[in-house]
């Protein structure tokens, strides 16, 4: 049985039984315990229960960030804490970045607290996400994300970066190519994938070549970051393409 802090939400797995929440609202200080069934659809909303307390909105730190969100509304994954602090050590003076997929700003934020970007143009297609990514720009006093509610397919060309980050793992494949269309020349991209172990040296770099048409990439990572399900891995993928 595993349960995990957000905030001050604990939220428990679907292991424990809905009782269980008596014995833990003694022993954790939190003013919401919950269970997250899933989480669904392209907006990656979640289906949840409340064992205990009402509240859903919380600030929850991490790596010296604040991400205000509802728990009730919006997806929180732990398991990504480490990669969203290596894409912030990532970025360089002055680049310009797009945040396909940008969530509650998951890696925008992480970059505009630790690294010196000239903009980050962060693209997010649910509106609950957006109002969180706003709220969490003003939250860590950033002035240099620059919020877009919308699809990326449609928005990405409006603009040229020197990193893309696509942090989404459904069929984050289908928007390769709007991406490269958009990435500067030796430029990099940081494609998602969940990817059967046997197929995870292969696929994805495929997939990313065949996309770039004739522009040449150079596989610079393949970052494991967590199982998905037996067998499959989430991986992100950092490519280099001039
Ligand atoms: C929740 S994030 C993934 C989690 C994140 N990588 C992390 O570190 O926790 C994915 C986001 O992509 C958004 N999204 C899905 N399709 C989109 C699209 N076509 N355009 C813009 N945003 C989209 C979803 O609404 C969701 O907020």
């Amino acid at each position: 049985m595993k349960y995990k802090k957000i905030g001050d939400i604990l939220i428990l797995d679907n292991n424990y039984s809905d009782d269980d929440f008596k014995e833990l609202s003694k022993k954790h200080n939190v003013k919401t315990i919950m269970k997250i069934n899933h989480i669904q659809g392209t907006k990656r909303e979640p289906v949840y229960k409340i064992l205990y307390g009402s509240e859903t909105e919380t600030i929850n730190k991490e790596n010296g960030c604040l991400f205000k969100l509802d728990l009730a509304k919006v997806m929180w994954s732990k398991g990504n804490n480490n990669e969203r602090l290596r894409i912030a050590k990532l970025v360089e003076d002055g680049e310009t970045v797009i945040d396909m997929f940008a969530g509650i700003g998951y890696f925008s934020i992480p970059i505009g607290v630790h690294a010196n970007a000239k903009v980050v143009n962060s693209i997010e297609i649910n509106p609950n996400s957006y109002h969180f990514l706003c709220e969490n720009i003003k939250l860590n006093k950033l002035t240099n994300i620059n919020p877009i509610l919308g699809d990326c397919m449609v928005e990405t060309p409006n603009f040229k970066a020197d990193r893309i980050v696509m942090g989404y793992v459904k069929t984050t494949h289908h928007y390769l190519k709007v991406a490269i269309d958009s990435l500067n020349n030796g430029g990099i991209i940081h494609y998602h994938e969940t990817v059967p172990e046997k197929l995870m040296n292969t696929r994805p770099i495929e997939r990313i070549k065949a996309q770039a048409g004739d522009r040449d990439v150079e596989l610079l990572k393949i970052n494991k970051i967590k199982k998905y399900s037996p067998g499959v891995w989430h991986v992100v993928i950092d490519a280099c393409i001039d």
